[in-house]
């Protein structure tokens, strides 16, 4: 198969929602239409179960599986298909986040009884400041739930999209009969008392055609018309040039655990989502389709085993062909490196890869000289952007524990922070460490790891911080950004980047300070341009 058609064959994307409305269940049906896996419940969570929280043996089993879910490739009608996990559990969201810097399009999915929730919200919102193209799936039809009108002005308001449903549900709960496909003009009907299987699908070009009433009955036929026609009235058509660039939403709905409305889905997804997308450099924009290999590091995972200290970096291919035992430039470092053992992913496997396209996740061991962001390219000196650090929500000062040990603590806290743990902030001040997590978990787990992986202890204590800003000045030698660092000395301190930072203690303290330096922009985000 040529370069060309492998890069228009992937379709590279992540599932986002809330906790619990679906997406382990979703994932898992989306494999077993691909015949990747063979039956239910393969696909293990990787969700922190409720009241898991301090139990470490529940984490370092979580970490495990997160792992082998963190990639899930399969093959469907000749498209190959990489789906990159995203955990719900909103301690992890920062990891969420840089995953979606390696996707080139979401599936949101929502609850239909519980609407749009939290979490759904936060990562909406990054996708939506992103551009990327998303597409809705209503779950757990098969429940009681809110009525599709009313959810769908829900998604439109609280999540500011616009949304076109390509589906639409035929009565709801205890009287699902099944699904309208608006994209396809087909009706499928749920079959069988236990609604489990899925029928083949009664292709309707005309919905006036009477054979609607024997299918679902006069009244089921009246209201789906009526809704059709309000459809129609109401919502755009769909345009797939706006659904790509971002500015349209198209809705399913279903039933993950029941497998219904589910092919639609992957159907209508195989078709319109986009193939692996251009990726902005510092130097320039790259395309997927250009011959020299270029990719990004998205995310680091520790090895399981405390004794051998490797990692597993997973690197997005933006552009050209990688392949194994070729050098490679770890721009960063600006040195050569080349793997004798990239591993692909595949549905429960992860397996030694010879070539591996744009679109592809390929695992790289690495000993500690990846850090979350590093570029790889065949020479050319450029780093991708975009996958910045966000304002961590807690903060605390971090202690060694044990004098004898700081070169193992420093050492771990490092490469602790090289997988995205958590960052590391030192005050400009006196030196001190603190530590900034988006979850308390966080703090938790950083202990134990450090106690089991590096031999080392720390304390914490407290500090009082809202959120970290990034300083941007306007212009770094003018005498108020002099000011603002003099007037604010207490509270500046680098990342680990040596970026310039602000640790400010309430909202009020961010507001006062911007208005009273308004040329020195304060950033929640590490990075800007
Ligand atoms: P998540 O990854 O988004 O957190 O959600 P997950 O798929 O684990 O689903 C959360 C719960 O919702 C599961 O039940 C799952 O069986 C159920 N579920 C998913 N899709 C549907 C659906 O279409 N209809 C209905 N009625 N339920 C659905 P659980 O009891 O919490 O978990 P489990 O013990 O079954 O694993």
């Amino acid at each position: 198969m040529s370069f060309l058609s492998e890069i228009n064959r992937r379709r590279t994307f992540g599932i986002i929602s809330h906790p619990d409305a679906g997406k382990t269940t979703l994932t898992e049906k989306l494999l077993l239409f691909g015949g990747a896996i063979q039956e239910a419940g393969a696909v293990k969570s990787n969700k922190i179960k409720k009241g898991a929280t301090s139990d470490f043996m529940e984490i370092e089993r979580q970490r495990g599986i997160s792992v082998a879910t963190s990639v899930l490739a399969f093959n469907y009608k000749n498209k190959k298909i990489n789906i990159l996990d995203t955990p719900g559990h909103k301690d992890f969201a920062e990891d969420t986040f840089r995953t979606l810097t390696a996707v080139d399009s979401v599936i949101v999915v929502i609850d239909v009884a519980k609407g749009v929730e939290e979490q759904t919200e936060k990562l909406v919102e990054v996708c939506r400041m992103r551009k990327i193209p998303m597409i809705v799936f209503i779950n757990k039809l098969d429940r009681e739930g809110k009525d599709a009108f009313d959810l769908m002005d829900e998604v439109e308001q609280k999540l500011g999209l616009k949304v076109v449903p390509l589906s639409f549900p035929i009565g709801m709960g205890y009287d699902f009969k099944g699904i309208y496909n608006i994209w396809e003009k087909k009706l499928n009907l749920f079959s069988g008392e236990a609604k489990l299987k899925v029928s083949k699908g009664i292709v309707f070009d005309d919905l006036d055609n009477p054979d609607l009433e024997k299918a679902i009955g006069k009244k089921s036929a009246d209201v789906l018309r009526e809704e059709l026609e309000l459809i129609r009235e109401v919502y755009p058509e769909f345009d797939r040039t706006e659904y790509l660039a971002g500015n349209l939403q198209p809705v399913f709905f279903g039933s993950a655990l029941n497998n219904f409305g589910v092919q639609e889905l992957l159907d209508c997804f195989i078709e319109i989502a986009p193939t692996p997308q251009p990726k902005m450099a510092d130097t320039r924009l790259v395309d997927s389709k250009e011959k020299t290999f270029t990719g990004f590091v998205f995310k680091i995972h520790a090895n399981m085993d405390p004794n051998h200290r490797d990692r597993l970096a997973f690197v997005k291919i933006v552009s050209g062909i990688f392949k194994r035992n070729t050098n490679y430039l770890h721009v960063k470092l600006g040195k050569k490196m080349k793997f004798s053992s990239p591993n692909a992913f595949f549905a429960e496997k992860k397996e030694i890869v010879e070539e591996s396209y744009p679109g592809d996740i390929v695992g790289l061991h690495d000993t500690g000289s990846f850090s979350i962001g590093d570029t790889l390219t065949e020479g050319e000196i450029l780093e991708f952007k975009g996958v910045p650090n966000f304002s961590p929500e807690h903060f605390r000062y971090v202690n060694n524990a044990d004098p004898m040990k700081a070169k193992q603590l420093f050492k771990g806290l490092d490469q602790l922070m090289d997988e995205g743990v958590a960052q590391l902030f030192t005050l400009d001040l006196n030196g001190r460490k603190v530590i900034g997590t988006v979850g308390a978990l966080q703090f938790e787990v950083i202990q134990y790891r450090l106690e089991h992986e590096y031999n080392a202890k720390c304390t914490y204590e407290s500090i009082n911080i809202h959120k970290a800003c990034w300083v941007d000045p306007d212009d770094p030698k003018n005498s108020e950004f002099e000011e603002f660092k003099r007037v604010k000395q207490r509270y500046l301190a680098r990342d680990k980047k040596g970026q310039l930072v602000f640790l400010a203690d309430s909202p009020f303290t961010v507001q006062m300070t911007q208005d009273k330096y308004p040329s020195v922009k304060l950033r929640f985000v590490s990075e800007f341009d």
